[in-house]
């Protein structure tokens, strides 16, 4: 059938539909109550709140309320917020295609609610407008669309279950009707049977954000913030559905414009929308990871269990930008080929879930050990109102458990966070470098636990040598030797903007010797974080940051950087962290320009004219004697050794990087979204989200005032790290 014939056809088909399920004229309405008389009749109510019949308008002690109809309402004020109760009509029939309400009050899915019930089920709920102090008590009209419950009884029933501040329900003028109620539509719910693995809902960028609830068997189970597109969305994301499979779950959203085609459009389906797209689209980060839709940004839970590089991260699953922070959740076995596995802990009663640490159990201190297996057990801040620490755990580093005793250490000050534990063998300790602002400063605090989910504060880590604090945010706190010497051990203490403090640790304090030192020298870098439990083989400190590209147009945003080794070199300031990448990324060089030795003299052609590429790594060490300025361009990206100040210049932006016995190395990786340079033994690592023209494929290279020797100089092309389905 041509597709333009369809439409009138399903029309016809529905209306077919409707016919038989109403009558075929519009019906006048039917009043369910409107809450005019002395007392509540044949409804019954329990407790107190609700008094024996309805009020008369504002309460004594309440702002006024307005918006209700005629002269009486439903108002559970009755004795002021605290006091409590139910209020239930007698059984009616459904016969008109909505049922229409006025409500006010406060805002409380669980105990302040309007709910139509049907078989003893809750089959839809609509609470209040106020969860914080100020807000009004006005009634604003609101309906739910009951046309799937054509013919069955149903009773409604107001629950106030609440107490302190609106605590309380405004309810009135309750009644059927098949005229499509005006306005946005409040609380419009659809219901869907699952049958895939997920719901794609419809994304703007940019549009009002409208509260999404997903109610199984009536409960609601996941609640986020979504810019929903009423029409033609950017992009889709993917709710995972699958634990709800053969199960009808609801979809609610707390408002929704008239004619919105947000909740119609949900579709389901096994795999991502435009999966075929998937890590090839133009502006993803080819070796650097990113999430397959939705925002990332800080590292979390970076630990290697199991044979697994674990990278959790803060994701908006449901968003281009910031909110609902979940942890998602990726493994690689190699740090370069990184698979993404979901979303593992959701926001929940205690709030989003902001970021934190994992590390493995070994001595199973926590009890969440089974059948002998060590836990990985998850160190994170659930910032609600208190801001506090919690715990989930796993024995097979897929699913995870929250701890039922949550939270494990209370909010101190609020937004204390981004919790980061390790194990201390020396002292048989458990260690948490803690973020709070203590008397209106940034401080880390830190404490000892045995079994971690006991904690006692043992310490608190301010300012610099002069008392200025620098340390803010996602604190890491780690041992490494000076220049690899295992008798020389310093500790490290580092926040976001990875400024740290080196100094000694004997499991009870930190004793700072050199402090607000400074860590990258890029842009863009920001929460990194360390793995924890590297097999003691390994021997080396690994740390990913946030890399802040934004990738406009694409159904994600932000990445991480590539995996650095730290290392501390002894310099004549002190040790010092040095920034180096990880060498299994050379597992992703497809071909290979050695160009070996070369000197290269002031105007000389470019003798890089020849190469091309687009995912690149360029490997130099060069002595500049008397030249003033080697220039590389890669893609059109200048990346600029400016030798009187010995500094390296990268896409205009300048860091020192200092000589060293008259040699600067230089190891650059270019990405679709981002360069990462590092130079002189790692003390100068440039991180730098830019973007190179897609077309612009070139390299050149080209020295001033003097003749360059290279004793090194290669450059290789490399090949995309995600794998190719
Ligand atoms: C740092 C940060 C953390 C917090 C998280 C929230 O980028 O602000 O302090 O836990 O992001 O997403």
């Amino acid at each position: 059938m041509n597709p333009s014939l369809k439409r009138p056809f399903i029309a016809a088909a529905l209306a077919l539909f409707t016919a038989t399920a109403f009558a075929t004229h519009a019906a006048e309405d039917l009043l369910i109550a409107d809450f005019e008389g002395a007392d509540y009749g044949t409804w019954k109510a329990t407790g107190e709140a609700f008094g024996s019949g309805p009020a008369r308008g504002t309460l004594p002690g309440q702002m006024p309320v307005e918006g209700f109809q005629g002269k009486g309402l439903v108002n559970s004020f009755r004795g002021g917020d605290d006091t409590t109760g139910t209020l239930e009509s007698p059984p009616f029939r459904i016969d008109r295609r909505y049922l229409a309400f006025l409500i006010g009050g406060g805002k409380n899915e669980q105990k302040l609610a309007l709910q139509l019930v049907v078989d003893g089920r809750v089959v839809r709920s609509a609470t209040g407008p106020n969860d914080r102090n100020g807000g009004s008590e006005a009634l604003a009209p609101e309906s739910w669309d009951v046309s799937d419950l054509a013919g069955r009884m149903a009773s409604v029933r107001i629950v106030d279950d609440a107490k302190g501040g609106w605590g309380h329900l405004n309810v009135d003028h309750l009644r059927q009707t098949d005229t499509r109620p005006q306005g946005p539509r409040i609380n419009a719910e659809r219901s869907i049977p699952v049958r895939s693995r997920y719901l794609h809902l419809p994304i703007r960028n940019g549009a009002p954000k409208r509260v999404v609830t997903l109610l199984v068997d009536g409960r609601p189970v996941v609640r986020n913030d979504i810019e929903l597109a009423d029409g033609k969305p950017d992009w889709w994301a993917p709710m995972e559905v699958r634990s709800w499979q053969g199960k009808t779950v609801t979809l609610r959203v707390d408002r929704l414009p008239a004619g919105s085609r947000a909740l119609a459009s949900i579709g389901q389906g096994d795999t991502l929308k435009n999966a075929g797209a998937l890590y090839r689209e133009p502006l993803r980060g080819q070796f650097h990871f990113s999430p397959r839709r939705g925002w990332n940004n800080d590292p979390n839970g970076m630990v290697f269990y199991n044979g697994e590089y674990h990278l959790f991260f803060q994701h908006n699953p449901y968003g281009w930008d910031w909110g609902n922070m979940h942890w998602g959740h990726a493994v690689s076995r190699d740090l370069v080929h990184w698979e993404e596995l979901g979303d593992k802990l959701l926001p929940d009663d205690l709030g989003p879930m902001f970021s934190g640490s994992a590390v493995v159990d070994w001595k199973n201190t926590s009890g969440f050990g089974k059948e002998g297996k060590p836990p990985l057990v998850l160190i994170y801040t659930a910032a609600g109102n208190p801001t506090v620490q919690c715990l989930a755990y796993s024995t097979d580093g897929r699913t995870f458990t929250k701890y039922a005793g949550n939270p494990v250490l209370k909010q101190i000050t609020g937004g204390n966070r981004d919790p980061k534990v390790m194990w201390h063998e020396p002292s048989g300790k458990w260690v948490m470098v803690l973020y709070v602002e203590w008397q209106k400063k940034h401080t880390i605090h830190c404490f000892h636990s045995t079994n971690l989910r006991d904690w006692s504060l043992a310490q608190v880590v301010d300012g610099d040598a002069t008392g200025k604090p620098y340390l803010f945010e996602c604190p890491d706190f780690f041992e490494l030797p000076v220049d690899g010497e295992p008798g020389r051990k310093r500790w490290v203490l580092l926040a976001a903007n990875s400024a740290y403090a080196v100094g000694s640790f004997d499991g009870a304090r930190f004793v700072p010797e050199q402090s607000n030192l400074p860590g990258h020298r890029g842009r863009g870098f920001y929460a990194p974080q360390t793995f924890s439990d590297l097999p003691a083989r390994d021997g080396r400190r690994i740390q990913i940051g946030w890399f802040q590209t934004a990738t406009k147009g694409m159904p994600f945003n932000q990445s991480m950087t590539v995996p650095l080794e730290l290392r501390l070199l002894g310099t004549p300031e002190g040790p010092r962290l040095t920034f180096t990448p990880v060498r299994e990324l050379e597992a992703l060089r497809a071909r290979s320009h050695r160009l070996g030795s070369v000197a290269l003299a002031p105007g000389v052609a470019n003798p890089l004219a020849a190469l091309r590429g687009e995912l690149l790594e360029v490997r130099a060490v060069l002595e500049p004697g008397d030249a003033t300025e080697i220039r590389f361009s890669l893609r059109g990206v200048p990346v600029v050794y400016d030798v009187k100040r010995q500094e390296l210049v990268v896409n205009q932006h300048r860091a020192p990087a200092p000589l060293h016995e008259g040699l600067l190395d230089l190891t650059v990786y270019c990405d679709r979204t981002g360069l990462e340079v590092f130079a002189s033994r790692g003390l100068c690592y440039v991180p730098m989200p830019v973007q190179p023209k897609a077309d612009d494929r070139s390299l050149s290279v080209e020295v001033q005032g003097a003749t360059v020797r290279f004793k090194n100089l290669a450059i290789h092309e490399l090949r995309s790290a995600w794998k190719r389905r």
